[in-house]
């Protein structure tokens, strides 16, 4: 948990409503957090996703590890304490995103199942949509599109999640897509008829 530092702050409440919000865009926001394993497909199928949202008329934006590492991230590495600090920021960020009304789709490996219930935490019910991008370490190894596991395998990165730093799989999250046995548009799709049929795609 992180420390309140400031002293002498006081929350506003925003004079426009979520509920305003959603009937202006049509849509309710949320956040589709997605986690895996390096090389899982998070950050494409994230991205498909958000395509296909987009050309229906849904406000979105995607959060993705690599680049929110280069920017408002730039000081944490990849210690657990790190990591923890890098998934706290993207939860308070998707929620600023989805208080705007945004289907915001984050796609961190977050590895730690208590960094992810400390964000599904800030989220009213329902808002927070967990979904495990599950590919087997021999399928995230043998695409190795970064090129990383070779290295981590020859030691020249430490601490890498999958071969000598933790995963830890969600146990009850919404949606769980296999990625072994299935393309980018299939598993989209399992998001799209998951969102339509929970109701967030209207108001
Ligand atoms: S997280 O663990 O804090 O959620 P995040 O998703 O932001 O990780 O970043 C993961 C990306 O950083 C990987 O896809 C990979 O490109 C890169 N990376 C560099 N070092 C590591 C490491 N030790 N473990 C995992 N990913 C790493």
């Amino acid at each position: 948990m992180a420390e309140q530092k400031a002293t002498n702050v006081t929350w506003h409440d925003h004079t426009v409503s979520s509920e305003e919000r959603a009937r202006l865009n049509g849509h309710k926001g949320a956040v589709l957090w997605f986690t895996g394993l390096s090389g899982c497909g998070k950050s494409t199928v994230a991205n498909a996703v958000d395509r296909l949202l987009h050309d229906r008329g849904v406000h979105t934006y995607v959060l993705d590890g690599d680049n929110v590492r280069m920017g408002l991230n730039k000081n944490l590495g990849f210690s657990p304490e790190d990591r923890t600090e890098n998934i706290r920021r993207i939860g308070e960020v998707g929620k600023l995103f989805a208080d705007s009304g945004t289907i915001v789709t984050t796609a961190f490996i977050s590895p730690y199942r208590a960094d992810r219930d400390a964000v599904r935490a800030l989220f009213a019910d329902n808002q927070f949509i967990e979904i495990y991008v599950n590919a087997s370490l021999e399928t995230c190894e043998r695409r190795d599109p970064k090129g990383l596991y070779k290295k981590a395998r020859a030691g020249e990165i430490k601490g890498f999640t999958g071969i000598d730093a933790p995963y830890e799989a969600p146990e009850s999250g919404e949606l769980e897509l296999d990625s072994d046995s299935n393309g980018i548009e299939e598993l989209a799709n399992q998001v799209i008829t998951y969102l339509e049929a929970s109701g967030f795609l209207s108001v």
